[in-house]
């Protein structure tokens, strides 16, 4: 079950040579896949020869291999944790029932609704991030751009396995409208706002990595509990791959920060215009960029009150984050969960059937989850001796989906005027100034070992390997 077939066009540990139709099906989706790799892939990079994990096996010990790949030929495949034996549901109206190995019938939509949308969001994240290469800032963050990447294109791999495994026809057919579908585009966008929202620059993308992949992360989680085995092993494994996103992020904002302080202290200001005129992002701009990632990203969790999310959780889809490790009955009947409102202008919490909020208590898991990278960022400032704190802004604060859709709340939670909105926003989000100025910094630089000014260096390399080594050989 561990070991990956290389010998097969698609790799995999799934025993694809066995089942003689599914293999035709995918092998006819791998030539479009490549297509949109060709055309939506990392731009202008088709001949990179870049330093890259492949997975090579599902054990935790040693799964992944490094190498130099050229990224069109990465062995994207399709890779299961192993199965639990005798594995049993454990939440929902079926607990304690056998988990399915197949799709039930009347599960079936919603299935393949969830498994689509959490698929379209990762080639939509590839597509976001395409133009990013060409303004790297060093060969180490482009290795790293490039391995996201590669990584999320075998997340689409994952998820459409899935849809041709158990979904016949209209499996196949979500698996190319997931290839069809682009980021951005008015007429075909994808699924998710913040999934059709730019990463023009480096700042924005560690930012992503940290916030954005972290939602991944919590769904994946809630999806790994799922009672349809096959989802709960492809998500596992993803998981497994999901850490290093997180890592690129949380690293990423980490060492701007680190030459951001270095620059303050140097220079002995923390005045916004003398630090850009030395070439780094100055705090306020950071946070700014945090509080809009934050809030675009904790939209992605839903509606606070759905009664999709109920019933997925009822059925066995999808499970919370950590469902094994809560100590309640599994079954949430009758229990109950605060969720914040507004109204007449006041804060108001309101208690729902926890079945129904089920959206809220994951977006407060990730919440709770998110604030400790923050916190380690602070860390750096604090170490530099520098009073400023980074904070996430309050969970009302630009939101667009839920009971809170187009609240005006500030950053510390105060319910404002649009008056004071108008007068602030340019406080509270990234102004096109910022923006501007961030993009002006965004400079190409591929020597080893050197590094753009608005960046620290990291203290190690990939996989031991020192921080000048040759990460991408250009050709
Ligand atoms: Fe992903
Ligand atoms: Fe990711």
């Amino acid at each position: 079950m561990s070991t990956i077939d290389y010998s097969d066009k698609i790799p995999n540990n799934v025993n694809l040579a066995e089942d003689r139709t599914l293999k035709r099906a995918l092998e006819q989706w791998q030539p479009n896949y490549l297509k949109w790799w060709g055309d939506m892939g990392p731009d202008g990079s088709q001949d990179f020869e870049v330093y890259l994990r492949t997975a090579v096996s599902v054990d935790p010990q040693g799964w992944a291999q490094f190498g130099y790949v050229k990224m069109p030929e990465y062995r994207w495949g399709i890779f299961l944790n192993p199965g639990e034996k005798d594995r049993k549901i454990h939440f929902g109206d079926h607990k304690g029932e056998a988990a399915w190995q197949d799709v039930p019938g009347e599960h079936r939509a919603n299935l393949r609704r969830i498994i689509v949308t959490q698929g379209d969001t990762e080639p939509a994240s590839v597509e976001q991030q395409r133009h990013l290469g060409l303004t790297c800032p060093s060969q180490y963050d482009l290795r790293n751009l490039f391995q996201v990447n590669v990584e999320e294109g075998r997340h689409l791999w994952a998820m459409v396995y899935l849809l041709h495994k158990y979904f016949g026809r209209d499996g196949r057919e979500e698996g190319e409208a997931l290839l069809q579908r682009r980021s951005g585009d008015h007429d075909h966008p994808r699924i998710l706002r913040a999934f059709n929202e730019e990463t023009p620059d480096w700042l924005a993308f560690f930012m992503f990595t940290y916030f954005t992949d972290r939602d991944g992360k919590f769904q994946l989680c809630a999806l790994a509990e799922s009672s349809f085995d096959p989802l709960a092993r492809t998500t596992k494994f993803m998981l497994t791959e999901e850490a290093h996103h997180m890592f690129v992020g949380e690293s990423g904002v980490s060492r701007v920060i680190n030459r951001t302080c270095q620059a303050m202290n140097e220079l002995k200001t923390d005045d916004v215009a003398t630090l850009r005129s030395a070439g780094v992002i100055d705090l306020p701009t950071i946070q700014r960029y945090l509080n809009f990632h934050f809030s675009v990203t904790i939209d992605l969790f839903g509606a606070d009150e759905s009664s999709n999310a109920a019933t997925f959780y009822s059925s066995g889809l999808k499970g919370r984050f950590e469902e094994g490790k809560r100590a309640d009955d599994h079954l949430l009947k009758g229990q109950t969960y605060k969720v914040l409102s507004l109204q007449g202008g006041q804060f108001v919490e309101r208690e729902v059937p926890m079945l129904n909020a089920l959206n809220e208590v994951l977006r407060d898991d990730y919440i709770k989850d998110s604030v400790g990278g923050v916190e380690r960022w602070n860390k750096v400032v604090e170490k530099a001796g520098i009073a400023f704190r980074l904070k996430v802004p309050h969970k009302a604060f630009h939101r667009n989906i839920g009971a809170l859709a187009g609240a005006k709340v500030s950053p510390d939670g105060r319910v404002v005027s649009d008056a004071e909105w108008n007068a602030n926003v340019e406080m509270w989000l990234p102004s096109g100034a910022d923006r501007a100025f961030v993009a002006s910094l965004m400079g190409r630089v591929v020597e080893p070992g050197r590094f753009a000014n608005w960046i620290a260096p990291p203290t190690i390399g990939i996989n031991r390997q020192p921080v000048d080594f040759e990460y991408v050989r250009f050709n």
